[in-house]
Protein backbone atom coordinates (compact mmCIF):
# COMPACT_ATOMS: atom_id res chain seq x y z
CA UNK A 1 0.00 0.00 0.00
CA UNK A 2 3.11 2.21 0.47
CA UNK A 3 2.98 3.97 -3.03
CA UNK A 4 -0.49 4.65 -2.91
CA UNK A 5 -0.45 6.06 0.20
CA UNK A 6 2.23 8.41 -0.33
CA UNK A 7 0.03 9.29 -3.53
CA UNK A 8 -2.65 9.76 -1.42
CA UNK A 9 0.01 11.87 1.23
CA UNK A 10 0.99 14.12 -1.57
CA UNK A 11 -1.89 14.61 -4.17
CA UNK A 12 -5.44 14.04 -1.76
CA UNK A 13 -4.64 14.56 1.76
CA UNK A 14 -8.61 14.34 2.27
CA UNK A 15 -9.70 11.29 -0.53
CA UNK A 16 -12.90 10.68 -0.96
CA UNK A 17 -13.98 6.99 -2.30
CA UNK A 18 -17.22 7.07 -4.32
CA UNK A 19 -17.38 3.50 -4.53
CA UNK A 20 -17.13 2.57 -1.10
CA UNK A 21 -18.45 6.53 0.07
CA UNK A 22 -16.06 6.83 2.50
CA UNK A 23 -13.33 9.68 3.45
CA UNK A 24 -9.52 8.69 4.21
CA UNK A 25 -6.71 10.93 5.89
CA UNK A 26 -2.81 9.83 5.42
CA UNK A 27 -0.90 12.75 6.66
CA UNK A 28 0.37 11.93 10.53
CA UNK A 29 -0.83 15.16 11.75
CA UNK A 30 -3.91 14.56 10.35
CA UNK A 31 -4.43 11.08 11.56
CA UNK A 32 -3.65 11.69 14.97
CA UNK A 33 -5.55 15.54 15.37
CA UNK A 34 -8.60 13.17 14.29
CA UNK A 35 -8.16 10.19 16.42
CA UNK A 36 -7.89 12.85 19.49
CA UNK A 37 -10.79 14.02 18.46
CA UNK A 38 -13.32 11.56 19.80
CA UNK A 39 -16.32 14.40 20.10
CA UNK A 40 -16.03 14.42 15.96
CA UNK A 41 -14.45 10.98 15.13
CA UNK A 42 -16.91 8.39 16.87
CA UNK A 43 -16.57 4.70 17.77
CA UNK A 44 -20.03 3.69 19.27
CA UNK A 45 -20.91 2.61 15.63
CA UNK A 46 -17.88 0.60 15.35
CA UNK A 47 -13.89 1.10 14.57
CA UNK A 48 -14.00 -0.82 11.51
CA UNK A 49 -15.49 0.15 8.22
CA UNK A 50 -17.46 -2.94 6.95
CA UNK A 51 -18.94 -2.35 10.74
CA UNK A 52 -20.20 0.99 10.31
CA UNK A 53 -21.45 0.52 7.12
CA UNK A 54 -23.70 -2.45 8.57
CA UNK A 55 -25.38 -0.07 11.20
CA UNK A 56 -25.58 -2.83 13.48
CA UNK A 57 -26.12 -3.01 17.57
CA UNK A 58 -22.27 -3.74 19.14
CA UNK A 59 -22.75 -5.50 22.28
CA UNK A 60 -21.92 -3.46 25.68
CA UNK A 61 -18.10 -3.27 27.04
CA UNK A 62 -15.94 -3.59 24.06
CA UNK A 63 -14.35 -0.10 24.49
CA UNK A 64 -13.04 -0.37 20.99
CA UNK A 65 -16.38 0.39 20.17
CA UNK A 66 -17.43 3.00 22.69
CA UNK A 67 -17.61 6.62 22.81
CA UNK A 68 -17.37 8.77 26.30
CA UNK A 69 -18.66 8.80 29.06
CA UNK A 70 -19.63 4.79 28.85
CA UNK A 71 -15.65 4.42 27.47
CA UNK A 72 -14.14 5.84 29.97
CA UNK A 73 -15.88 3.94 32.96
CA UNK A 74 -15.32 0.66 31.63
CA UNK A 75 -11.61 1.76 30.18
CA UNK A 76 -10.51 2.91 33.41
CA UNK A 77 -12.13 -0.65 34.78
CA UNK A 78 -10.03 -2.54 32.76
CA UNK A 79 -6.84 -0.09 32.58
CA UNK A 80 -7.01 -0.93 36.74
CA UNK A 81 -5.91 -4.29 36.68
CA UNK A 82 -4.37 -4.47 33.14
CA UNK A 83 -0.88 -2.13 34.12
CA UNK A 84 2.35 -2.10 32.18
CA UNK A 85 3.53 -3.37 35.86
CA UNK A 86 1.76 -7.22 35.62
CA UNK A 87 2.33 -6.97 31.69
CA UNK A 88 5.76 -6.74 32.58
CA UNK A 89 6.18 -9.03 35.33
CA UNK A 90 5.57 -11.93 32.54
CA UNK A 91 8.60 -11.76 30.39
CA UNK A 92 10.24 -14.85 32.46
CA UNK A 93 6.95 -16.96 31.23
CA UNK A 94 7.05 -15.15 27.57
CA UNK A 95 10.43 -15.84 27.21
CA UNK A 96 10.48 -19.45 28.66
CA UNK A 97 7.55 -20.32 25.93
CA UNK A 98 9.48 -18.85 23.01
CA UNK A 99 12.74 -20.87 24.40
CA UNK A 100 10.42 -24.10 24.45
CA UNK A 101 8.84 -23.59 20.89
CA UNK A 102 12.42 -22.87 19.01
CA UNK A 103 14.67 -25.29 20.97
CA UNK A 104 13.60 -27.95 18.93
CA UNK A 105 14.10 -26.16 15.90
CA UNK A 106 17.82 -25.45 16.57
CA UNK A 107 19.69 -27.49 13.89
CA UNK A 108 16.74 -28.06 11.69
CA UNK A 109 17.55 -25.38 8.97
CA UNK A 110 14.07 -23.83 8.69
CA UNK A 111 11.39 -22.38 10.72
CA UNK A 112 8.04 -20.69 10.37
CA UNK A 113 8.45 -16.94 12.27
CA UNK A 114 4.24 -17.31 12.89
CA UNK A 115 3.61 -21.10 12.94
CA UNK A 116 6.02 -21.81 15.20
CA UNK A 117 6.20 -18.97 17.39
CA UNK A 118 4.12 -16.24 16.43
CA UNK A 119 1.04 -17.70 15.86
CA UNK A 120 0.59 -19.45 19.58
CA UNK A 121 2.79 -16.51 21.55
CA UNK A 122 -0.06 -14.14 22.30
CA UNK A 123 -2.58 -16.37 23.35
CA UNK A 124 -0.31 -17.77 25.85
CA UNK A 125 0.11 -14.53 26.94
CA UNK A 126 -2.47 -13.85 27.66
CA UNK A 127 -3.04 -16.75 28.90
CA UNK A 128 -0.35 -16.63 31.48
CA UNK A 129 -1.88 -12.55 32.67
CA UNK A 130 -4.87 -14.31 32.90
CA UNK A 131 -4.03 -17.61 35.04
CA UNK A 132 -5.72 -19.74 32.37
CA UNK A 133 -4.17 -23.95 32.60
CA UNK A 134 -2.43 -24.07 29.63
CA UNK A 135 -3.87 -27.32 28.39
CA UNK A 136 -7.06 -24.74 28.14
CA UNK A 137 -5.39 -22.25 26.12
CA UNK A 138 -5.95 -23.78 22.75
CA UNK A 139 -9.67 -24.99 23.00
CA UNK A 140 -10.13 -21.14 24.08
CA UNK A 141 -8.14 -19.14 21.48
CA UNK A 142 -9.56 -21.37 18.67
CA UNK A 143 -13.44 -19.99 20.53
CA UNK A 144 -12.50 -16.57 20.02
CA UNK A 145 -10.55 -16.69 16.70
CA UNK A 146 -14.09 -18.05 15.40
CA UNK A 147 -15.86 -15.29 17.21
CA UNK A 148 -14.24 -12.60 15.78
CA UNK A 149 -13.06 -13.69 12.39
CA UNK A 150 -13.28 -10.98 9.75
CA UNK A 151 -12.20 -12.15 5.66
CA UNK A 152 -12.43 -8.46 4.31
CA UNK A 153 -14.87 -9.43 1.44
CA UNK A 154 -17.07 -7.59 3.43
CA UNK A 155 -19.64 -10.32 3.48
CA UNK A 156 -19.07 -11.85 7.36
CA UNK A 157 -19.14 -9.23 9.84
CA UNK A 158 -17.28 -9.82 13.24
CA UNK A 159 -20.01 -10.53 15.35
CA UNK A 160 -18.35 -11.59 18.74
CA UNK A 161 -20.49 -14.40 20.64
CA UNK A 162 -21.03 -14.03 23.75
CA UNK A 163 -22.57 -17.52 24.55
CA UNK A 164 -19.89 -18.80 26.65
CA UNK A 165 -21.37 -20.38 29.45
CA UNK A 166 -20.95 -23.93 29.70
CA UNK A 167 -17.90 -23.57 27.61
CA UNK A 168 -14.45 -23.75 28.97
CA UNK A 169 -14.33 -20.35 29.30
CA UNK A 170 -17.39 -19.82 31.25
CA UNK A 171 -15.96 -23.17 33.50
CA UNK A 172 -12.66 -21.94 33.89
CA UNK A 173 -14.15 -18.60 35.26
CA UNK A 174 -16.04 -20.28 37.87
CA UNK A 175 -13.19 -22.19 38.68
CA UNK A 176 -11.02 -19.32 39.46
CA UNK A 177 -13.66 -17.75 41.43
CA UNK A 178 -13.61 -20.66 43.78
CA UNK A 179 -9.45 -21.14 43.49
CA UNK A 180 -8.37 -17.07 43.92
CA UNK A 181 -4.69 -16.50 42.85
CA UNK A 182 -2.71 -13.50 41.84
CA UNK A 183 -3.30 -13.17 38.67
CA UNK A 184 -5.95 -10.67 36.64
CA UNK A 185 -9.10 -12.92 36.27
CA UNK A 186 -9.07 -13.22 40.06
CA UNK A 187 -8.72 -9.06 40.15
CA UNK A 188 -11.51 -9.27 37.96
CA UNK A 189 -13.84 -11.52 39.63
CA UNK A 190 -13.12 -9.55 43.54
CA UNK A 191 -12.33 -6.12 42.12
CA UNK A 192 -15.33 -3.19 43.14
CA UNK A 193 -15.49 -0.88 40.47
CA UNK A 194 -17.44 2.18 39.99
CA UNK A 195 -20.35 1.45 37.11
CA UNK A 196 -21.59 4.04 34.67
CA UNK A 197 -24.61 4.61 37.22
CA UNK A 198 -22.38 5.43 39.51
CA UNK A 199 -22.83 1.88 41.72
CA UNK A 200 -19.87 0.36 43.57
CA UNK A 201 -19.94 -3.25 42.65
CA UNK A 202 -18.17 -6.15 41.25
CA UNK A 203 -18.08 -7.61 37.56
CA UNK A 204 -20.42 -9.93 36.41
CA UNK A 205 -19.09 -13.12 34.86
CA UNK A 206 -21.06 -12.12 30.92
CA UNK A 207 -19.18 -8.25 31.33
CA UNK A 208 -15.82 -10.33 32.54
CA UNK A 209 -16.57 -12.56 29.21
CA UNK A 210 -16.88 -9.43 27.51
CA UNK A 211 -13.36 -7.75 28.80
CA UNK A 212 -11.61 -10.87 27.54
CA UNK A 213 -13.31 -11.77 24.51
CA UNK A 214 -11.71 -8.15 24.04
CA UNK A 215 -8.63 -8.92 25.10
CA UNK A 216 -7.73 -11.66 23.03
CA UNK A 217 -10.00 -9.81 19.98
CA UNK A 218 -7.29 -6.75 20.08
CA UNK A 219 -3.82 -8.82 21.14
CA UNK A 220 -3.71 -12.01 19.45
CA UNK A 221 -3.67 -11.55 15.92
CA UNK A 222 -1.79 -7.95 15.45
CA UNK A 223 1.35 -8.93 17.92
CA UNK A 224 1.28 -12.38 16.14
CA UNK A 225 1.94 -10.10 12.97
CA UNK A 226 4.50 -8.29 14.53
CA UNK A 227 6.49 -11.15 15.15
CA UNK A 228 6.14 -12.49 10.93
CA UNK A 229 7.26 -8.83 9.97
CA UNK A 230 10.43 -9.28 12.81
CA UNK A 231 10.79 -11.78 10.35
CA UNK A 232 10.30 -10.45 6.54
CA UNK A 233 11.91 -6.69 7.55
CA UNK A 234 15.24 -8.43 9.34
CA UNK A 235 15.49 -10.63 6.21
CA UNK A 236 15.62 -7.92 3.91
CA UNK A 237 18.17 -5.69 6.00
CA UNK A 238 21.04 -8.55 7.00
CA UNK A 239 23.27 -6.15 8.42
CA UNK A 240 20.78 -4.64 11.02
CA UNK A 241 19.94 -8.38 11.64
CA UNK A 242 23.88 -9.01 12.41
CA UNK A 243 24.20 -6.29 14.27
CA UNK A 244 21.03 -6.92 16.19
CA UNK A 245 22.19 -9.99 17.29
CA UNK A 246 25.54 -8.78 18.27
CA UNK A 247 24.55 -6.17 20.29
CA UNK A 248 21.37 -7.10 21.87
CA UNK A 249 20.35 -3.97 23.64
CA UNK A 250 19.43 -2.51 20.37
CA UNK A 251 16.19 -4.70 20.18
CA UNK A 252 13.82 -2.63 22.03
CA UNK A 253 14.40 0.16 19.67
CA UNK A 254 14.24 -1.86 16.64
CA UNK A 255 11.10 -3.44 18.08
CA UNK A 256 9.84 0.68 18.01
CA UNK A 257 11.16 1.00 14.74
CA UNK A 258 9.20 -2.02 13.16
CA UNK A 259 6.29 -1.22 15.16
CA UNK A 260 6.38 2.17 13.29
CA UNK A 261 7.62 0.54 9.53
CA UNK A 262 4.90 -2.00 9.45
CA UNK A 263 1.78 -1.46 11.68
CA UNK A 264 -0.10 -4.15 11.83
CA UNK A 265 -3.17 -2.58 12.46
CA UNK A 266 -2.96 0.29 9.45
CA UNK A 267 -5.83 1.44 9.07
CA UNK A 268 -8.85 2.70 12.10
CA UNK A 269 -12.28 3.74 10.83
CA UNK A 270 -14.76 6.38 12.60
CA UNK A 271 -18.56 7.65 11.98
CA UNK A 272 -18.02 11.21 11.81
CA UNK A 273 -20.54 12.98 13.93
CA UNK A 274 -20.34 16.85 12.46
CA UNK A 275 -19.18 18.40 9.49
CA UNK A 276 -15.37 18.88 9.44
CA UNK A 277 -13.44 20.68 6.70
CA UNK A 278 -9.83 19.78 5.02
CA UNK A 279 -8.12 22.12 2.64
CA UNK A 280 -11.76 23.54 1.93
CA UNK A 281 -13.37 20.42 1.50
CA UNK A 282 -16.64 19.78 3.98
CA UNK A 283 -16.58 16.02 5.33
CA UNK A 284 -20.37 16.35 6.28
CA UNK A 285 -21.99 14.66 9.45
CA UNK A 286 -22.76 11.33 8.65
CA UNK A 287 -19.89 10.26 6.94
CA UNK A 288 -17.13 7.38 8.01
CA UNK A 289 -13.91 8.73 7.88
CA UNK A 290 -10.63 6.05 7.73
CA UNK A 291 -7.50 7.18 9.70
CA UNK A 292 -4.39 5.46 7.61
CA UNK A 293 -2.26 5.13 11.08
CA UNK A 294 0.12 3.16 8.59
CA UNK A 295 0.82 6.16 6.65
CA UNK A 296 1.00 8.33 9.03
CA UNK A 297 4.23 6.46 10.20
CA UNK A 298 5.72 6.84 6.59
CA UNK A 299 4.88 10.50 6.13
CA UNK A 300 7.88 12.47 5.05
CA UNK A 301 6.29 14.83 6.30
CA UNK A 302 7.40 13.65 10.02
CA UNK A 303 9.68 11.27 9.56
CA UNK A 304 13.25 11.89 7.69
CA UNK A 305 13.63 8.92 5.04
CA UNK A 306 10.50 7.08 6.06
CA UNK A 307 10.79 4.01 3.72
CA UNK A 308 14.39 3.79 5.43
CA UNK A 309 14.06 0.72 8.08
CA UNK A 310 16.64 1.91 10.74
CA UNK A 311 17.22 0.01 13.88
CA UNK A 312 18.85 3.17 15.13
CA UNK A 313 16.28 5.92 14.63
CA UNK A 314 15.12 7.90 16.73
CA UNK A 315 11.23 6.79 16.28
CA UNK A 316 9.49 8.91 18.58
CA UNK A 317 5.81 8.35 19.01
CA UNK A 318 4.01 6.83 16.15
CA UNK A 319 0.79 5.63 15.48
CA UNK A 320 0.88 1.77 15.24
CA UNK A 321 -1.19 1.70 18.82
CA UNK A 322 -3.72 4.59 17.70
CA UNK A 323 -4.09 7.56 19.94
CA UNK A 324 -5.98 9.23 21.88
CA UNK A 325 -8.66 8.17 24.40
CA UNK A 326 -8.59 4.61 22.80
CA UNK A 327 -4.36 4.22 22.66
CA UNK A 328 -4.13 0.39 22.86
CA UNK A 329 -4.55 -0.81 26.23
CA UNK A 330 -2.03 -3.43 25.23
CA UNK A 331 0.98 -1.44 23.47
CA UNK A 332 2.96 -2.50 26.77
CA UNK A 333 2.80 -6.39 26.60
CA UNK A 334 2.82 -6.09 22.57
CA UNK A 335 6.25 -4.34 22.85
CA UNK A 336 7.31 -7.13 25.31
CA UNK A 337 6.37 -9.65 23.07
CA UNK A 338 7.92 -8.91 20.80
CA UNK A 339 10.98 -7.66 22.22
CA UNK A 340 11.66 -11.27 23.60
CA UNK A 341 10.34 -13.05 20.63
CA UNK A 342 13.04 -11.31 18.58
CA UNK A 343 15.73 -11.69 21.18
CA UNK A 344 14.90 -15.82 21.53
CA UNK A 345 14.92 -16.12 17.53
CA UNK A 346 18.14 -13.77 17.57
CA UNK A 347 20.09 -15.87 19.77
CA UNK A 348 19.08 -19.11 18.32
CA UNK A 349 19.37 -18.11 14.64
CA UNK A 350 21.15 -15.02 13.82
CA UNK A 351 20.90 -15.75 10.00
CA UNK A 352 17.60 -16.63 8.00
CA UNK A 353 15.98 -15.69 4.58
CA UNK A 354 12.18 -16.32 3.90
CA UNK A 355 11.39 -19.16 2.08
CA UNK A 356 9.20 -17.00 -0.51
CA UNK A 357 7.20 -19.86 -2.51
CA UNK A 358 5.89 -20.97 0.56
CA UNK A 359 5.22 -17.79 2.44
CA UNK A 360 1.36 -16.58 2.93
CA UNK A 361 -0.04 -13.43 3.41
CA UNK A 362 -2.82 -12.63 5.69
CA UNK A 363 -6.27 -11.53 4.04
CA UNK A 364 -7.93 -9.40 6.55
CA UNK A 365 -9.42 -5.96 6.37
CA UNK A 366 -7.98 -5.12 9.64
CA UNK A 367 -4.68 -6.53 10.06
CA UNK A 368 -2.04 -7.09 7.45
CA UNK A 369 0.63 -9.12 7.50
CA UNK A 370 1.91 -13.01 6.90
CA UNK A 371 0.31 -16.48 7.81
CA UNK A 372 3.04 -18.46 6.98
CA UNK A 373 6.59 -16.78 6.74
CA UNK A 374 8.75 -19.96 6.76
CA UNK A 375 12.55 -19.25 6.81
CA UNK A 376 15.92 -21.27 5.76
CA UNK A 377 18.27 -20.89 8.99
CA UNK A 378 21.54 -22.20 7.18
C1 LIG B 1 -6.61 -0.59 20.91
C2 LIG B 1 -3.05 -1.80 17.84
C3 LIG B 1 -1.68 -5.40 20.81
C4 LIG B 1 -5.55 -4.53 23.58
C5 LIG B 1 -5.73 -0.57 19.84
C6 LIG B 1 -5.72 0.40 18.78
C7 LIG B 1 -4.75 0.05 17.91
C8 LIG B 1 -4.11 -1.14 18.43
C9 LIG B 1 -4.37 0.76 16.60
C10 LIG B 1 -6.67 1.63 18.65
C11 LIG B 1 -7.87 1.32 17.83
C12 LIG B 1 -8.72 2.53 17.56
O1 LIG B 1 -8.30 3.67 17.76
O2 LIG B 1 -9.86 2.35 17.09
C13 LIG B 1 -2.38 -2.88 18.38
C14 LIG B 1 -1.21 -3.49 17.78
C15 LIG B 1 -0.82 -4.52 18.63
C16 LIG B 1 -1.75 -4.52 19.74
C17 LIG B 1 -0.57 -3.08 16.47
C18 LIG B 1 0.33 -5.46 18.50
C19 LIG B 1 1.45 -5.22 17.84
C20 LIG B 1 -2.60 -5.45 21.84
C21 LIG B 1 -2.54 -6.38 22.96
C22 LIG B 1 -3.66 -6.16 23.72
C23 LIG B 1 -4.39 -5.06 23.10
C24 LIG B 1 -1.44 -7.42 23.18
C25 LIG B 1 -4.15 -6.81 24.97
C26 LIG B 1 -3.83 -7.98 25.37
C27 LIG B 1 -6.18 -3.40 23.09
C28 LIG B 1 -7.40 -2.85 23.64
C29 LIG B 1 -7.71 -1.72 22.86
C30 LIG B 1 -6.67 -1.59 21.84
C31 LIG B 1 -8.16 -3.39 24.83
C32 LIG B 1 -8.92 -0.81 23.02
C33 LIG B 1 -8.58 0.44 23.75
C34 LIG B 1 -9.74 1.43 23.78
O3 LIG B 1 -10.62 1.38 22.90
O4 LIG B 1 -9.76 2.25 24.70
N1 LIG B 1 -4.71 -1.50 19.62
N2 LIG B 1 -2.68 -3.52 19.55
N3 LIG B 1 -3.71 -4.67 21.98
N4 LIG B 1 -5.76 -2.63 22.02
FE1 LIG B 1 -4.15 -3.01 20.86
Amino acid sequence: PYPTWRRLRDEAPLYYNEKFDFFALSRFGDVEAALSDWHTYRSGRGSVLELIRANIELPPGIILFEDPPVHTVHRKILAQVFTPKKMNALEPKVREFCARSLDPLVGAGRFDFIKDLGAQMPMRTIGYLLGIPEEDQEAIRDRFDEGLKLTGDGTDLPTPDMSYSGDEFGEYIDWRAKNPSDDIMTELLTAQFEDETGTTRTLSREEILTYITLLTGAGNETTTRLVGWAGKVLAENPDQRRELATDRSLIPNAIEELLRYEAPSPVQARYVANDVTYHGQTVPEGSIMVLLNGSGNRDERRYPDPDHFDIRRDVGRHLTFGYGIHHCLGAALARLEGRVALDEVLQRFPEWEVDWPNAVQARTSTVRGWETLPVHTG
